[in-house]
């Protein structure tokens, strides 16, 4: 699966160029973030490391991007690797900068990616390698904290596509997270455990994920998946930032507009099966309590084909789906 934005790369930025613990100097004292300001990420207030506290407003990466994906398989089904019925799957929770590129692998102690992609921190020859991770998979870091149920949930919601669902959440937790002030070690103060903020990174990617029902939300504007009838862009992407209050960007795959049999001739050059959706956002305070503020994707808002009736939102197959049990 395509976890890179291609089209993104050569903006991508290094805001350090070495493995460190800590990103922004913290101190290893307490960070009590409630009797600090609430302050609003990529506003003026917020940029500057010296008069706010870090690990309690996103200093950095400001524009935060609650992805998911639409897949029709996993590649794994044998082995009981499963997608959920009638629900978009979660993707990340990424941390832009507030212009809207970003940087990857920010704390290379922090690396449990078994296929760091891409393979350097700026994902240029020039760029600090990113070593594979060989240890036992992140999946394993929540046992010592009981948190069986969060596992089980992560095995149903958040489905990796050819490799083993942990590799992806390694990969979501080493190339994003440790991009976030506000999830560096340090914040968590003198009584720190081993991995805290990977299982705080999780559930904060999950509480963001859980309030944006996409299956649903295009569902009630009668867009579901239909391996014949096909959607149109604006619909979609219209229906979406109705419900959630501002425009997400669609990302498709598959073949070219221009390429099909429908769109020959054509100079729509865009990808025709929706397969992601980015749900964008501003935060006050930390990501972590999870008050957000919609904002309209950065452009281009979309990779999928603009022409009407160009796009393919696909039937599961099958075979390929958890037999329904219970809620969300
Ligand atoms: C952290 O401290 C180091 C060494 O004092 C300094 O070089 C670096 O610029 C500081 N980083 C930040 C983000 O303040
Ligand atoms: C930091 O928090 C710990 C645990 O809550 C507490 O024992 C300790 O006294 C606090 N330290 C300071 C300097 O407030
Ligand atoms: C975007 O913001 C980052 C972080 O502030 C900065 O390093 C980078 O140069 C900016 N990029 C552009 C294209 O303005
Ligand atoms: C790395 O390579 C890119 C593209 O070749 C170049 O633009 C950039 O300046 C290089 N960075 C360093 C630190 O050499
Ligand atoms: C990264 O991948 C490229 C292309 O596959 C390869 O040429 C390069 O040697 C790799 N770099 C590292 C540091 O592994
Ligand atoms: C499809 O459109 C793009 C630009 O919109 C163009 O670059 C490409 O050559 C076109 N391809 C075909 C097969 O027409
Ligand atoms: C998003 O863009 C639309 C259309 O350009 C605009 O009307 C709306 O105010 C914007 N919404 C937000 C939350 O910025
Ligand atoms: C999304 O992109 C399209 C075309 O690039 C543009 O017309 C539209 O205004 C954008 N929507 C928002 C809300 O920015
Ligand atoms: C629908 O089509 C997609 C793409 O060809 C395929 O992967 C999927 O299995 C199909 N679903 C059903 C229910 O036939």
């Amino acid at each position: 699966m395509a976890f890179n934005r291609a089209a993104m790369a050569a903006s991508l930025l290094s805001l350090t160029s070495f493995a460190h613990a800590s990103l922004y100097n913290e101190s290893k004292v307490n960070h009590t973030c409630v009797l600090e300001p609430s302050i609003l990420s990529c506003s003026s207030g917020a940029a500057n490391p010296l008069t706010v506290d870090t690990c309690c407003t996103e200093t950095y990466g400001g524009l935060l991007l609650s992805t998911q994906f639409w897949s029709t398989y996993t590649g794994l089904e044998e082995q009981g690797q499963l997608l959920p019925a009638k629900t978009w799957t979660l993707h990340g929770l990424w941390p832009d900068f507030c212009n809207g590129s970003y940087t990857q692998y920010c704390d290379l102690s922090r690396q449990y990616d078994p296929t760091p992609s891409p393979n350097t921190t700026n994902g240029l020859p020039n760029g600090t390698a990113v070593p594979a991770y060989k240890g036992p998979n992140i999946g394993t870091f929540l046992e010592p904290f009981g948190k069986m149920d969060l596992l089980a949930w992560m095995n149903t919601y958040w489905i990796n596509q050819g490799a083993p669902n942990s590799d992806f959440w390694g990969h979501e937790f080493s190339k994003h997270a440790t991009c976030y002030s506000t999830f560096d070690v340090p914040c968590y103060g003198p009584e720190y455990k081993q991995h805290e903020e990977v299982v705080d990174f999780f559930e904060t990617a999950i509480k963001f994920y859980r309030r944006l029902p996409t299956y649903d939300w295009l569902a009630e504007a009668e867009i579901t998946p239909s391996n014949k009838t096909q959607y149109t862009l604006t619909g979609i992407q219209n229906q979406l930032a109705k419900k959630y209050g501002a425009t997400p960007y669609v990302g498709c795959s598959g073949p070219r507009y221009n390429t099909t049999e429908a769109g020959k001739g054509s100079t729509d050059g865009g990808r025709t099966v929706v397969s992601e959706v980015w749900y964008y956002s501003h935060v006050v305070g930390r990501p972590q309590d999870g008050n957000s503020i919609p904002v309209n994707a950065t452009t281009p808002n979309s990779s999928c084909a603009k022409a009407k009736d160009a796009l393919w939102y696909y039937e599961v197959t099958p075979g390929s789906v958890r037999p329904s049990s219970g809620s969300k």
